[in-house]
């Protein structure tokens, strides 16, 4: 398969592209951090230094790129709010890594899958969507716009025969979760967290969802009353402190 992935430089999606790498795929790696990108090129990968943030050297990018079959849009960045400061250029950044960057490489990769064998998007999002948490107003904001975005593609792309997946992580130990301070259950290897999505891939899972102990947990809770969950999540930030 010719396979591309960003945010490749580093945590899940740098173990996907070492992983899709080994099993013989041709995989193209993009990032910005450029001695990851030598490591990868080392390997034998086809390393490309975007910041995807730049929505025209983006688009000149994937114009110029030829078919691809399976296309994981997994950079991503996550800032948590600290009140009493509601900082709206903080949400604007991560809405503007997560949320326009996605949307970008959307735009520039759906030509690429039309001539893609099999083609499968798959976009990763968070298990932080399914219900508000604490701290969370723009990272969480952000991946409820993701999942919105790849659950409606995937109504309006279907006769075009392009599988479209949504990646729900739980807690996975990457720098980005080496930074958050408060306590993460079950956490992943980054090495598990491959394996799951690559099964999850493999099966053209509309919703590859992990640790399931934990993703059931939040899914259980996203569905009891709003007032009920407001409570305990106040107690839990209030002992938190
Ligand atoms: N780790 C978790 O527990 C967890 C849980 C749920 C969801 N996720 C999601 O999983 C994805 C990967 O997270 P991670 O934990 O592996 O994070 P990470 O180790 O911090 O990696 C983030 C990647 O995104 C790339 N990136 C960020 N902004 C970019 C930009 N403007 N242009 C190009 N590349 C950019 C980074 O590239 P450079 O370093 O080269 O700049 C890096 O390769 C994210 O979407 C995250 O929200 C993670």
């Amino acid at each position: 398969m010719r396979i591309l992935i960003t945010g490749a430089t580093s945590g899940i999606g740098r173990q996907l592209a070492l992983d899709y790498h080994h099993d013989n795929h041709e995989v193209w790696a993009l990032g910005r951090n450029q001695t990851a990108l030598d490591e990868l090129s080392s390997a034998g990968m086809q390393a490309v230094r975007l910041d995807l943030a730049d929505r025209a050297a983006t688009l000149d990018w994937f114009t110029a790129m030829t078919p691809i079959d399976l296309a994981i849009l997994n950079a991503g960045s996550c800032e948590y709010i600290d009140l009493p400061d509601f900082d709206s250029a903080l949400v604007s950044r991560v809405m503007r890594t997560n949320v326009e960057s996605m949307a970008v490489c959307i735009e520039g990769v759906l030509p690429l899958l039309r001539q893609g064998v099999r083609p499968h998007l798959v976009a990763v999002g968070s298990s932080a969507a399914y219900l508000p948490l604490s701290r969370a107003e723009a990272y969480g904001a952000s991946k409820a716009a993701i999942e919105y975005m790849i659950r409606t593609l995937r109504i309006d792309i279907f006769q075009e025969n392009i599988d479209v997946s949504l990646v729900c992580p739980g807690f996975v130990k990457t720098p980005l979760t080496d930074r958050n301070e408060f306590s993460m259950p079950f956490r992943l290897s980054v090495e598990d967290a491959s394996k799951r999505i690559r099964r999850g891939i493999d099966k053209r899972q509309l919703e590859i969802h992990f640790p399931k102990r934990f993703t059931f947990i939040l899914k259980t809770l996203s569905m009891i009353p709003e007032a009920l969950w407001v409570r305990i999540s106040q107690r839990l930030v209030k002992h938190g402190e």
